[in-house]
């Protein structure tokens, strides 16, 4: 068909998620599967969350709150800072989206890490503007070299700060230091998907409180990780009241539904799970790291609920071997592939079934 669709959607692809584990099952005749492949949360979520849904149930007729205002109120409350300042979306994923329909002019350039989250490039391309891709240093964001990629022409850059997929951190010092060398007019993104998971210091937990001094800043975060409701779709984005009223112009009217609204709100009072899942993914991440080490295989220090692992194979074959074993792994590149942290029970299940299909 001659359809007319616009030139910049022509070297895109779609998004392609892995398998669910039914199909698994059912394709290569297995009773046990585990999905390892996109960083959700091995505990599930927090009971409260449940009961919250439970209730909500009754009111499925109803539109949503289009403001979400009580989740705002929330998150407003818990960061000590102004609901204007506060605004949610349909996942993470929907403000990728929203911020290059916001920012991105044709031929504006947007500065990103290789490797970093892939909606990112994704996003810019569908706007007609020009990704510059800045390499990853020691699997971490190269911040100096961002900041020398900066031109006249540049609108954004992205930090995924801990970066998916090599679990990398960006210490304080460089985000600031960052802010400080950009002018006002460029975006400055920080996607915290996965701060809940962090555990060194010198990472800026509050880093909303640089809001005030450098409006240019805009702070995304997630219900999907730690709190367990990637279901759901729900994120936060946290930045100056002018970038929030434009996002406002663009997202949909309902964009976060019901259901995701009241379980977001049970789920920010549940603390105690979310210290749960931190403790479970610290250890599940050092049982990991002793059994790379003595497999030999080299492995990205994680500040997240994954690790970025070389297996020395082509990735894609050994994720296809350990696909018929029940373990659904993401490959990323050549050797390396990303696993995400699960129960010990599953981790160990991965190491046992990694073993076999590495022969070691
Ligand atoms: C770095 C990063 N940002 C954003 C997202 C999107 O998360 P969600 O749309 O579920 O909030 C993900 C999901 O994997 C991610 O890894």
């Amino acid at each position: 068909m001659n359809f007319l669709f616009r030139k910049e959607l022509n070297d895109l692809v779609p998004y392609k998620p892995g398998k669910p584990i039914e199909y698994v099952m059912k394709e290569f005749g297995l009773t046990n599967v585990i999905k390892l492949a996109s960083n959700e949360n091995p505990l599930g979520c927090s009971e409260k969350v449940k009961q919250a849904l439970t209730k909500a149930l009754d009111n499925l007729h109803i539109y949503p709150d289009g403001n979400s205002t009580d989740l705002r109120q929330a998150l407003g409350r818990k960061f000590n800072i102004d609901v204007s300042k506060v605004i949610t979306s349909s996942g993470s994923d929907e403000m990728v989206d929203i911020l290059a329909k916001v920012f991105i002019n044709h031929g504006d350039e947007v500065i990103m890490a290789d490797l970093t989250f892939p909606r990112y490039i994704t996003t810019t391309k569908m706007m007609g503007g020009v990704p510059v891709i800045v390499p990853l240093k020691n699997f971490t964001h190269d911040i100096k070299g961002m900041q020398n990629a900066v031109t006249e022409k540049t609108k954004m850059i992205w930090v995924c700060n801990p970066n998916n997929p090599t679990g990398t951190m960006v210490p304080t010092s460089e985000i600031i230091d960052l802010l400080e060398n950009v002018s006002e007019d460029i975006i400055v993104v920080l996607d915290e998907a996965y701060r809940e998971y962090v555990t060194r210091d010198d990472y800026m937990l509050d880093s909303e409180r640089l809001l005030d001094k450098y409006p240019n800043l805009v702070i995304l975060r997630t219900f999907s990780k730690a709190y367990g409701i990637a279901a759901l779709r729900v994120g936060y984005t946290l930045a100056h009241e002018d970038i929030i009223s434009n996002i406002n112009k663009v997202r949909g009217p309902f964009n976060v539904n019901s259901l995701a609204q009241v379980a977001a709100l049970a789920a920010l009072e549940d603390q105690d799970f979310i210290k749960e899942s931190f403790n479970v993914n610290k250890s599940g991440k050092e049982y990991l790291y002793k059994e790379f080490d003595s497999m030999g295989l080299e492995y990205a220090l994680s500040e997240t609920n994954h690790i970025y692992v070389n297996v020395n194979k082509d990735a894609f074959e050994v994720f296809d071997k350990l696909q018929r074993e029940g373990v659904i792994i993401r490959p990323i590149k050549d050797t390396f592939i990303r696993v995400s942290i699960g129960t010990m029970e599953e981790n160990k299940i991965f190491i046992e079934k990694l073993r076999k299909v590495l022969n070691i």
